[in-house]
């Protein structure tokens, strides 16, 4: 995988809230070992060289999908802010932080949120990515400014889940543009 220097020169995190467990593929449920934002973490990761955080709560959401959505569904109505399980010692040292998530409910998980409202992200390039199954990035853009007002964000990229493990392309091509904006 080629490596993009510029943000090697850059200190770069990619913190990512992923969900393994049973995921619904073409029509059928289907166990998965590894979330599909995790998959297009990893890509991101190899690309830039940047560290990686993942978001997991300390109560761990289901391996089945409805209860997950059940779950979810819940956190979202009643605006929560589920505890993180792991902290980052020293946000302060990221100029940049590449943000993924699914999509539930046209929004990030609630998770994020926890994250967002945890670290000062004034003066940071916050640079979202997100994988879904057909809403793209729904209201997630929106949530972002609200809860994180203070970062610049330059444009997300959303991944349909069923292309996540032929994203490669997608991803160094929305890299490389993200670079010049940088
Ligand atoms: C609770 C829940 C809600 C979801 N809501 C949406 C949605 O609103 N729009 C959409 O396109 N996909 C939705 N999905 C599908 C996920 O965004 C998609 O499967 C994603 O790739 C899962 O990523 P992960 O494996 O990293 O957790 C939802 C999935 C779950 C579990």
């Amino acid at each position: 995988m080629r490596e993009m220097t510029i943000f090697k020169e850059k200190a770069c995190l990619v913190a990512y809230f992923s969900r393994a467990g049973e995921h619904c593929v073409k029509e059928s449920l289907v166990h998965l070992p590894q979330g599909n934002t995790e998959a297009v973490a990893k890509i991101i990761r190899a690309c830039t060289g940047a560290d990686e955080f993942c978001i997991q709560t300390k109560t761990p959401y289901p391996c089945g999908l409805r209860q997950t959505a059940h779950m979810a569904q819940r956190e979202l109505y009643a605006d929560a802010r589920p505890e993180l399980a792991v902290h980052m010692d020293r946000m302060e040292q990221y100029a940049i932080v590449f943000l993924g998530f699914p999509i539930w409910w046209g929004n990030p998980p609630m998770p994020v949120i926890s994250f967002l409202e945890e670290y000062d992200f004034a003066g940071k390039v916050l640079i979202p990515f997100c994988t879904h199954e057909g809403s793209g990035f729904g209201h997630s853009e929106r949530t972002l400014h609200i809860h994180c007002p203070q970062a610049k964000r330059l444009p997300g990229l959303a991944v349909h889940a069923s292309e996540v493990h032929a994203s490669e392309n997608q991803v160094l091509r929305w890299l490389q543009e993200a670079k010049d904006l940088l």
